[in-house]
């Protein structure tokens, strides 16, 4: 391998490892649906991503997810990767399916001992293991069931959890709950975007309350067994613009932050779900049990922030439930996947969750770009606008901390390139390339940016 190290920063913007705390966490972020592959290995049992890459017309390019990154099986290559990248951090996730594979199941040995190579391999190579419990491969023997929708997945939830954080807890001390319950609940059941695939707004709701339950509840449960366990929630927030300065396009614009950030911020830290969105959603409400709100609002350690875009929102009666409508901007900068790039919204959304609400430690735990990579005939991947974007969102969360936002770490969205969900392997996000027939890996100019910031001075 070339060495990382010699490769020379640019200078804009002037940007430097020291500029961050010593114990600042450096990492990347993965998911294990994404990456995995092994689908039918060791008793892992069918998940809801499974059984929606098989239905005709879901996945953009047709594909599945049954290889992927082959992680499974090159798993010691890919950290080798993380820890020449001079990161200390890694965050994975835990497949649900491979630890219970049946309902009521006594947990799965032979899936909790890839995890525990898994995590041992993170420590021989000095990055800190940080699991997410859950990031959307729910085991479809549930889904058949009702899935999130049914207040007795939340039950099945916290025996995986408690099955997980029992044989890890001893080397795994950062937990995050859940990734993106907006995703989980919205994609996966309102607009029908990512598995299940349902399109029914209350049922998204409902969804949406039993994982904010679940979450609550495996808090203690996960600090009982992993001893000094530091536990969170990875939720994908996002800085709102109105349209224009009409009345009704910045109340369409407080609706979309209503359902988009404060349904999942407020309940977390005590206040409730938004009374605006109660009353306007008033039709759509899902069942809440007495205790439940109390139960959210467990004290978590840290808030996990995965920011990716700002959205500009104008008023739309004709649109239910919200009456709002997103507006896409002609003349903004924009990545391979059409996602605005913005990393002033990166400070502007940090400082607004520091100025509303309680202080809390926060950690990015996802910000990325795709751009359609090409590999040159010398074999190298030139992605200078990937490398930019890091550059340039690093610089904005330096502003945010002087700002005084307590961000203690930075995830970069992704290690590799991987499996995106609806679009199949057509967005590109990796640090390192990933040749899908050959597996091969190749580090990005990105990567070997990174791998220069995170080794200077060393
Ligand atoms: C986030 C997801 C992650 C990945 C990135 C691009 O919403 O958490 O799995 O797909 O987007």
């Amino acid at each position: 391998m070339t060495n990382l190290s010699t490769m020379v920063l640019p200078s804009q913007p002037a940007l430097a490892r020291d500029d961050f705390p010593a114990d600042f966490a450096w990492g990347c972020s993965t998911s294990s649906f994404q990456i995995e592959g092994g689908a039918g290995l060791d008793g892992r049992a069918e998940s809801i991503w499974d059984r929606f890459c098989q239905q005709p017309g879901k996945i953009r390019d047709g594909s599945n997810a049954s290889v992927a990154c082959d992680h499974y099986h090159r798993w010691p290559e890919d950290l080798d990767l993380a820890q020449e990248f001079g990161m200390n951090a890694y965050r994975f996730s835990i497949a649900w399916p491979r630890v219970i594979t049946e309902l009521g199941a006594k947990p799965n040995q032979r899936g909790l001992d890839f995890y525990s190579r898994l995590v041992d391999g993170m420590l021989e190579r000095g990055l800190q293991p940080w699991a997410t419990l859950y990031h959307w491969d729910l085991p479809q023997y549930l889904q058949n069931l009702g899935g999130w929708e049914r207040r007795a997945t939340v039950d099945a939830y916290l025996e995986f959890v408690d099955a997980t954080t029992r044989h890890l807890g001893d080397r795994v001390k950062h937990w995050i709950t859940h990734n993106e319950p907006w995703c989980t609940a919205m994609h996966g059941n309102w607009d029908g975007m990512h598995a299940p695939g349902q399109q029914n707004f209350k049922a998204a709701l409902q969804v949406c309350h039993h994982v904010l339950l679940s979450h609550g509840l495996a808090v203690p449960l996960i600090k009982s067994n992993a001893a000094q366990a530091q536990v969170g929630i990875a939720l994908s927030l996002h800085p709102l613009r109105s349209a224009s300065d009409a009345p009704e396009d910045m109340a369409a614009m407080q609706r979309h932050d209503g359902l988009r950030n404060r349904w999942f911020l407020d309940p977390l830290f005590g206040r409730g779900y938004p009374a605006d969105i109660l009353e306007h959603c008033a039709a759509d409400l899902p069942d809440i049990e007495a205790t439940d709100l109390e139960v959210i609002a467990t004290p978590i350690d840290f808030l996990g922030v995965n920011y990716y875009f700002p959205e500009t929102i104008a008023d739309a009666p004709e649109v239910p439930p919200l009456h709002t409508k997103l507006v896409v901007l002609p003349d903004r900068e924009r990545t391979g996947f059409a996602w605005e790039v913005a990393p002033d919204g990166m400070r502007e959304l940090l400082v607004r969750i520091k100025n509303d609400y309680p202080k809390i430690p926060i950690f990015l735990t996802e910000n990325g770009s795709s751009y359609d990579d090409q590999v040159e005939v010398d074999g190298s991947v030139c992605d200078t606008e990937r490398r930019n974007y890091f550059m340039r969102h690093l610089d904005a969360l330096k502003q945010a901390r002087a700002e005084g936002v307590d961000a203690r770490g930075y995830f970069a969205w992704s290690l590799m390139d991987n499996f995106e969900w609806a679009e199949g392997y057509l967005r590109r996000f990796g640090l390192v390339y990933i040749d899908f027939v050959t597996q091969k890996r190749t580090v990005k100019e990105s990567g070997r940016w990174f791998s220069a910031f995170l080794n200077q001075n060393k």
